[in-house]
């Protein structure tokens, strides 16, 4: 692998040790994945920030490398830890684990990464430009970066991405490269596509068709952001992809594999994501919710209040919340009894602290996720339903 000159002085040591191991890993990865060079980056987005996923060893993994004199150089966010950083206690957060969680925060923030603990980093200032390469490691920001905001970057580990940072670089392969950019299946969609949930539900039932590639969604127009900040999550929570196109004009290679997506297909996804029983904590915000959902949520709540033994929580970024809090969307939400946290989510925070045991939830990657990461049942389902399984009028 080519190394610049300035490279093979991190990898020497020349800049420091934190920066020589961070260089070091990064060499590793680009020779596994056959790169021929690095590529400097605009940017990092670092997973692998909660402590209920991390655990203690990856807690000092980051303590050491902050200690080293490790610096990101890149402008570089958080993806969500594992509670919200004031509220806590009322998600029957313990005080053993918030600690634990405070010296992660700490690790990160001493190696300068922003302390924004959101899977929506281009709600909150982390957009990069179209064609600029970035580290990005959640993977809804992934295909996001990748399909929307036309930036490149692969599916990144925590660990890399932090290297990443630290070295303002990142292997050169996978989906830095033009080549490796085109659609690999057509996808053709015969059921009516018009809630968010439909756009979940479709992200959901292609990457559990297709498991991998680069989806084109041919004739699918939508500018939607958060339809497709939605259909990103799913596309990427039950296969691997980390990129889709959507629209009418490109140009395609003859030979691709074609999928059709009918209404049957969805269904069959809805029926995997669907428990038993009633549910008992509704949960809207995967991925992290924009200003337009808690907007639309304010609205959706009037005159409506959470019934008794159920409970609304509702996930978003701190920057957001700080927009809805000016514009009396939090005073509409929180009157009508649920809650918004901030800088977590239901899948890398300890749900099954909540006290709740079957969540519904209008995004097909928090229902994939909650059964494994906190044992509560889940199901998903529409924005609507979602809220009357939960809500009563006033
Ligand atoms: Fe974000 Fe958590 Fe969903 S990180 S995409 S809200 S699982």
């Amino acid at each position: 692998m080519y190394l610049s000159r300035e490279e093979e002085r991190m990898l020497s040591g020349e800049e420091g040790l934190a920066v020589q191991k961070a260089m070091q890993l990064l060499t590793a990865l680009g020779e596994v994945f056959g790169a021929e060079r690095m590529v400097k980056i605009e940017s990092a987005q670092i997973a692998g920030v909660s402590y209920g996923n991390i655990g203690d060893a990856g807690m000092e993994f980051l303590e050491d490398w902050a200690d080293l004199g490790g610096k990101v150089r890149v402008k570089s966010t958080l993806n969500p830890a594992g509670m919200d950083l004031d509220k806590w206690k009322e998600m029957g957060i313990d005080d053993e684990y918030y600690q634990r969680q405070m010296r992660i925060l700490k690790a990160f923030e001493k190696m300068g990464v922003e302390i924004t603990c959101t899977c929506t980093p281009y709600l909150v200032g982390n957009r990069p430009r179209s064609g600029a390469h970035v580290a990005w490691s959640e993977s809804s920001a992934v295909v996001f970066a990748n399909s929307v905001l036309g930036a490149r970057t692969n599916r990144e580990g925590g660990p890399s991405a932090l290297a990443a940072a630290i070295t303002g670089r990142t292997p050169c392969y996978g989906l830095h490269l033009e080549d490796n950019r085109v659609p690999t299946a057509i996808v053709k969609v015969e059921a009516r596509l018009e809630s968010i949930f439909d756009f979940s539900l479709l992200g959901y039932t292609v990457g559990r068709i297709l498991g991998s590639g680069i989806p084109y969604f041919k004739g699918v127009l939508v500018r939607d952001f958060d339809k497709l900040k939605i259909m990103s999550a799913a596309l990427a929570a039950s296969g691997g992809i980390a990129m889709f196109y959507v629209g009418d004009r490109r140009r395609t290679a003859d030979k691709l594999e074609k999928v059709c997506v009918d209404q049957r297909e969805l269904e069959l996804s809805r029926e995997k994501l669907s428990s038993e029983g009633k549910p008992d904590l509704a949960c809207i915000g995967c991925p992290h919710c924009s200003i337009q959902e808690l907007r639309d949520l304010a609205r959706a709540l009037k005159d409506k209040r959470v019934k008794e033994g159920c409970a609304l929580w509702v996930w978003t970024s701190q920057g957001v919340y700080d927009q809805a809090k000016d514009r009396g969307y939090l005073r509409a939400i929180e009157g009508a009894g649920g809650k918004v946290f901030t800088d977590t989510c239901m899948v890398v925070c300890p749900l099954e602290k909540s006290g709740y045991s079957h969540m519904v939830s209008n995004s097909c990657k928090a229902a994939h996720y909650v059964p494994s990461t906190s044992g509560l049942k889940a199901t998903a389902t529409e924005t609507y339903l979602v809220l009357e399984s939960v809500m009563e009028g006033r």
